[in-house]
């Protein structure tokens, strides 16, 4: 399936080019930040920031910053995700994860590092007017935040402790551990290019849609995939008794729903001017994706 390469490569030149620090005495954190940032990934977050960008007629250099600052909070949160206390996973992205190469307590600091470090590179690179780029930190702060990823993340670890039916805990754990930061990085370009309100509704529809998907997909992939090809532990959710689309509607149900919300996707899109055929490749990708 056809993905953006070229902005994929953008994004890894750019995430390269980035240290942390020019003290010696905190090289080993910056050790540990880039390890996990550089191990590669699919760079969904950034080059759907990138498209939506070239999208709308903005250029898609000048959101570097703000792209490489999505996928440095989602780098943060897979390595807190992996940790024992949560998922207690060993693998990710094909290497071991933060914790055991480094310990626990340096990948929790990286993890921080990385969190701190996404802030203020925007607010120290993104070019924009200060209001402008006030509200684009606010809007990925909120995607990162209790309404958002954390508070998504809370939710799946709380795990039975919550009320409500299976179906209607799942959609709001999906939807805010991962859809929101897939959201934001659609949203946050709308931000930064002042786009117009009526272009904005379909892209935010369209990226509320993906986020689901995306989050579906994983679940499937945890159980039909193999750690070889997933870079990261299979049978992981069926472990930890976790809520998944598989746990709730089972495989093929839940790939009916990846069917739904790919279709609902693609329709919002259908209904975003301007826009550019690289979105549709993206979404695609996501759907079809075997890792
Ligand atoms: C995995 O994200 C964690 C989820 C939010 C489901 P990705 O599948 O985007 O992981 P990488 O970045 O490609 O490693
Ligand atoms: C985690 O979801 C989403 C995050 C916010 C990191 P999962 O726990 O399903 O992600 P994987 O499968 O470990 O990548
Ligand atoms: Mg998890
Ligand atoms: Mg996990
Ligand atoms: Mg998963």
């Amino acid at each position: 399936m056809a993905y953006p390469d070229r902005l994929r490569e953008q994004v890894d030149d750019y995430l390269s080019t980035l240290g942390f620090t020019s003290r010696e005495a905190t090289r080993g954190l910056e050790d540990a930040m880039r390890y996990s940032l550089l191990a590669g990934g699919k760079r969904i977050r950034p080059v759907l920031c990138l498209a939506t960008a070239s999208s709308v007629g903005s250029s898609p250099e000048r959101l570097l910053p703000t792209a490489a600052a999505l996928e440095l909070i989602h780098t943060y949160s897979l390595i807190h995700d992996d940790l024992p206390a949560m998922d207690d996973d060993d693998l990710r992205r094909g290497m071991p994860t933060s914790h055991v190469k480094y310990g626990e307590n340096v990948a929790i600091l990286a993890g921080d590092g990385l969190f701190a470090e996404a802030v203020r590179l925007v607010c120290e690179e993104q070019e924009g007017d200060p209001e402008t780029i006030v509200t684009a930190v606010a809007e990925l702060m909120a995607a990162a935040g209790v309404e958002g990823m954390v508070g998504g993340q809370y939710l799946d670890v709380a795990g039975s402790a919550e009320s409500g039916s299976d179906e209607d805990r799942l959609l709001e754990i999906h939807s805010l551990k991962t859809g929101r930061l897939i959201a934001a990085s659609v949203g946050v370009v709308m931000t930064l290019g002042r786009v117009e309100e009526s272009a904005k509704m379909a892209y935010r529809k369209y990226s509320t849609e993906l986020g689901v998907l995306f989050q579906i997909i994983d679940d499937i992939l945890d159980v039909t995939g193999s750690d070889d090809a997933l870079g990261k532990p299979s049978g992981s959710d069926e472990r930890h008794g976790k809520l998944t689309y598989v746990s709730v509607h089972g495989l093929s149900g839940a790939r009916e729903l990846a069917a739904e919300y790919h279709r609902r996707a693609l329709d919002a899109l259908g209904e975003a001017e301007p826009r550019t055929p690289e979105l549709e490749d993206i979404t695609n990708f996501i759907y079809t994706r075997e890792s």
